[in-house]
């Protein structure tokens, strides 16, 4: 039976996780804002979350109906059939949102559904009393004008949570949001990619787990892992067969360098976890001193945006500098994420493209300079 599936994702990113769902085979692709919808199996479920770089969630979608009034919520969460999924022994927790609805209160319509859902599954399983000692399932009730989508969470925390990354340092990246960048640009294993503001070095990490095909959520767990339907075993092969797909004999040129000798020391600990410090070169060094390793590489950063009290100067002299030093090799090409409106002004070039992003609350452009493609090497 194919199973609706729901991967989130942050506004402006929903093309990236779509051409994501298509390459792992995933049926019935659909877009809408800040999700992508498509059907599968159990199996497709464990590989959404093991291997998709850019989305925010994956969640089963249990359904989706009209409702102005509690009653209309409870009849039509109670349809459902709830069961196929949640077993007798099911810890279930509901979460909720609710934007331009009628029913405002999502407190109360979070009780009405946990309330639905236990007169369903009493049905089902003639009992009337639940100890929920089981595997945990969170339902999440979402209304968007007075449309109710009822879903179940598959991955537990964010799949931007990859494992590898310790203590975070200030403003760090979302990892989803960093591959987004990386698949938005034109980098391919086979160039050199630098990222001079790199921070605690999620944009390295993230490259170089591209350019070793290693799954993004080989190194964590997942809320579905512990249920009865998916079973332990479908996990298992998967990421068996994730561990078997990784390409050690990739050695891609990635470079990162920060000014913060704490922020490098962190990136190289997080590459390490992450299987990948040996082709990263991490440096402490001011982005005023950098030089481009090689040509017809690619930049593609996440510097400071000014926003900070007293700081926005020295970050326009930043971006005056970066300008400069971009302008010494015209092989380059440059991808960078920032809210500072005249960016381009500073950096003394126009973009050849701007994509809306946000980045955690705070809206940016991701400015992208193409540099000419390298030239192609002869074959042996
Ligand atoms: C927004 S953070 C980057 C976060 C990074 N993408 C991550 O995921 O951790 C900006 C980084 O710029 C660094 N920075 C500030 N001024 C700098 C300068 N003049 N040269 C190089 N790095 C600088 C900060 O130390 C900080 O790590």
């Amino acid at each position: 039976m194919s199973i609706n599936l729901i991967a989130t994702t942050t506004f402006g990113l929903e093309a990236v996780v779509k051409r994501e769902c298509q390459a792992l085979g995933f049926q019935n692709i659909k877009t809408y804002d800040g999700k992508v919808e498509f059907t599968g199996t159990e199996a497709d479920i464990v590989k959404a979350n093991l291997w998709l770089r850019c989305a925010g969630r994956v969640w089963i979608k249990m359904g989706t109906f009209r409702a102005v009034t509690f009653t209309e919520l409870f009849d039509q969460t109670k349809a459902l059939p709830w069961a196929d999924w949640i077993p007798e022994d099911g810890k279930f927790t509901v979460v909720g949102k609710s934007v331009k609805s009628t029913l405002f209160s999502v407190s109360d319509c979070q009780a009405i559904v946990k309330k639905a859902v236990v007169e369903k599954l009493k049905q089902t399983y003639h009992t009337d009393w639940f100890d929920e000692t089981g595997a945990s399932y969170t339902i999440q009730v979402g209304i968007l004008k007075d449309v109710v989508t009822l879903a179940i969470d598959t991955s537990g925390s964010g799949l931007h949570m990859r494992g590898y990354r310790a203590n975070a340092l200030d403003a760090p990246l979302k990892e989803t949001l960093a591959s987004a960048m990386i698949q938005l640009s034109f980098w391919r294993k086979d160039r050199i990619l630098l990222d001079p503001f790199c921070g605690s070095g999620t944009i390295p990490i993230e490259a170089a787990m591209l350019a070793r095909n290693i799954a993004p959520g080989i190194h964590r767990k997942f809320a579905s892992e512990e249920w009865e339907r998916i079973g332990s075993d479908l996990w298992k092969q998967a990421r068996k067969e994730a561990y078997q797909a990784i390409d050690y004999t990739a050695m891609p040129q990635i470079y990162g360098s920060d000014i913060d000798p704490a922020a490098i020391a962190l990136a190289k600990e997080n590459a390490e976890k992450a299987g990948v410090d040996d082709c990263i070169t991490f440096s402490v060094k001011p982005c005023q001193e950098v030089t481009l390793p090689g040509k017809y590489g690619v930049l593609i950063t996440n510097p400071p945006y000014g926003e900070r009290l007293g700081e926005l100067k020295e970050v326009e002299n930043m971006y005056r500098a970066l300008g400069g030093i971009m302008k010494t090799d015209n092989t380059w090409s440059t991808y960078l994420i920032t809210s500072m409106e005249y960016f381009e002004t500073l950096f003394g070039r126009k973009a050849d493209r701007k994509r809306k992003l946000f980045n955690g609350r705070i809206k940016t452009d991701y400015y992208q300079f193409e540099g000419p493609r390298p030239p192609k090497t002869p074959k042996d």
